[in-house]
């Protein structure tokens, strides 16, 4: 294509043609001339500069502070005056200048040239205008350029849409290549398109993960939220209570409790009812970590601090800042530890390993064991003065044994989410099961409910649980004292046994039609129900 078409399809007319014609025969006789600009030190510069915005541009994502760099570049080695970049704001489609340079760059913000940059960004097609004097949307107002200076504005577009463009003001010079400058930068302006493209992608992606982790937060904390907490009676209810008044503060909360009780839950529901649920709840099984670890789990350590800490490391204290720390098992943390942690309560500070200064820390801190901390401190094991600053305010997690009204719930809250999980449809707990639920100890407490229901729902074949699908430390002390001996005869009976009393309690107590269920005669059923003493008086 001959210059002067080229040159009209990029230079948009708002002008004059003349002045277009006037590039192009600039352009020609230019050539002949080996101007500055088209000199082989001209094209040698080009190239360098070339690599050094792509330096730039690459060596950081955040576009704030390449893209001044880039537009030093072009002011040092490319006769710019001012330069500017103005971007396409995603959302609101409106054009904002997101880097600007020049003796007046500040001014360069708010001044001339935004029709003509517009222009560009909406047409995609670059603007040449040689003399900056002869184009009244680029006049300052009030203001006459002491020197006569040429405008260049190309577009920066990613995927051929332009998302914003390069507008630099060149000194101005008569046998200026205006094709080739004009070349140069749009070279420029495609590399920073690339650099707003791979900026917008990580932001995009920063968005994303942000946002995902604002809903598994929210997830979480709903999770947490206290309807999730099943049981009612007195004594859980009582606990709940604790729970809502320490959540309000940030004092320390100590959680005691047997094995299973739900320690950890109450942890969880404390973190998630206060002001600092959106921050991080961090967890620390002080059993599960060696002793050697504990330390730098907890602190962190610096750099060089022992063989192997190559890079500085934050700490659980460091990394919970704002939020919760979740000591559990403290009552198995050594005495060297103890001593660290009391500090930490009482200054309100840590010191990383290896490290001099100190870091604040703004936690609240939660403890819980099962183990007895009185018994430890008059054993010698855990410090009485930590004891007393953990003691502050003290939840116990009560026994299952203690709470029976709550099994039943439990159990089918349980039920409900194993039979989800393992896509079977159990619809309920027959009556002699619930019976062997209700009058057992629990000495695991919920956890050993859980794993007790879960394991029913997996060797459960049909829709209802029943005593044999339980296992054979919930029979009844008679029952599993003649189950070795009497095995089978026992198992049928109390399968049988059953299913007759699920069969009473579908048809509410009413043996005619429990007989017509089971296939069998009302008279056989009546001499099972008298074998196996069951009261059907209890189904009505
Ligand atoms: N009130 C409750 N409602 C629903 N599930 C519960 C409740 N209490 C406990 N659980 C469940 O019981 C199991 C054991 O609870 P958790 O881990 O909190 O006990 P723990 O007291 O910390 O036990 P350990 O001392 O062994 O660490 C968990 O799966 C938990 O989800
Ligand atoms: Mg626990």
């Amino acid at each position: 294509m001959p210059l002067a078409e080229r040159l009209k399809a990029t230079t948009i007319s708002w002008h004059s043609t003349m002045l277009i014609d006037e590039i192009v025969s600039r352009g020609r006789k230019g050539a002949a001339h080996a101007a500055d600009d088209g000199a082989p030190t001209g094209e040698i510069r080009k190239l360098s500069s070339l690599i050094d915005i792509s330096q730039a541009l690459s060596a950081t994502l955040n576009l704030n502070a390449s893209l001044p760099s880039v537009l030093d570049i072009l002011e040092r080695h490319h006769s710019v005056v001012r330069a500017s970049v103005t971007l396409v704001d995603e959302e609101t489609s409106d054009l904002y200048v997101k880097a600007a340079s020049g003796p007046d760059g500040h001014r360069a913000r708010s001044k001339g040239g935004e029709g003509i940059v517009g222009r560009v960004i909406e047409t995609g097609k670059a603007i040449v205008v040689p003399q900056v004097s002869h184009e009244p949307q680029l006049q300052e107002k009030g203001r006459r350029s002491e020197r006569e200076l040429s405008y260049i504005c190309v577009p920066v577009s990613i995927s051929r849409k332009p998302v914003g463009a390069l507008a630099v003001y060149l000194s101005y010079k008569r046998d200026r290549h205006y094709d080739r400058s004009l070349k140069f930068f749009r070279v420029v302006g495609s590399m920073i398109a690339q650099a707003v493209k791979v900026s917008r992608l990580a932001e995009a992606e920063k968005r994303r993960l942000v946002e995902e982790n604002t809903h598994l937060r929210d997830e979480l904390r709903d999770r947490y939220a206290f309807r999730h907490l099943i049981g009612n009676s007195a004594p859980i209810k009582a606990v709940y209570e604790q729970v809502a008044q320490v959540a309000r503060t940030n004092t320390t909360a100590l959680i005691r409790g047997e094995s299973g009780t739900g320690k950890e839950m109450v942890a969880h529901a404390i973190h998630y009812n206060s002001p600092r649920a959106r921050k991080p709840f961090i967890k620390v099984s002080c059993a599960a970590l060696p002793e050697s670890l504990i330390e730098s789990e907890l602190f962190g350590y610096e750099k060089g601090a022992f063989t192997g800490a190559t890079t500085q490391k934050k700490g659980r204290f460091e990394l919970a800042d704002g939020g919760t720390l979740f000591l559990d098992e403290i009552g198995d943390v050594n005495l060297a530890t103890q001593v660290k942690l009391l500090r930490v309560l009482q200054e309100r500070e840590i010191e990383r390993l290896g490290g001099t200064s100190t870091v604040r820390i703004n936690v609240r801190l939660i403890v819980a064991t099962h183990r007895p901390l009185e018994k430890l401190i008059a054993e010698g094991t855990f410090r009485e003065d930590l004891f007393y600053r953990l003691n502050v305010f003290t939840i116990y997690a009560p026994p299952l044994r203690e709470r029976v009204p709550d099994i039943m719930l439990l159990a089918d809250h349980f039920l409900e989410k194993y039979a989800v999980e393992h896509r079977k449809h159990i619809k309920r707990i027959s009556t002699p099961a619930i019976d062997m639920l209700t009058s057992y100890h629990w000495p695991g407490n919920v956890r050993e409910l859980e794993n007790t229901i879960e394991r029913a729902v997996l060797v459960c074949e049909g829709s209802v649980i029943h005593g044999h699908h339980l296992p054979p430390t919930l029979q009844t002390a008679e029952a599993s004292d003649t189950l070795p001996r009497a095995a089978l005869a026992e198992t049928v009976g109390a399968f049988e046994s059953d299913l007759i009393q699920d069969a009473l309690k579908t048809t509410r107590g009413n043996r005619a039609r429990a007989a017509r269920l089971l296939h069998t005669t009302e008279r056989i059923l009546g001499y099972k129900i008298q074998k196996y003493r069951i009261d059907c008086t209890r189904f009505r």
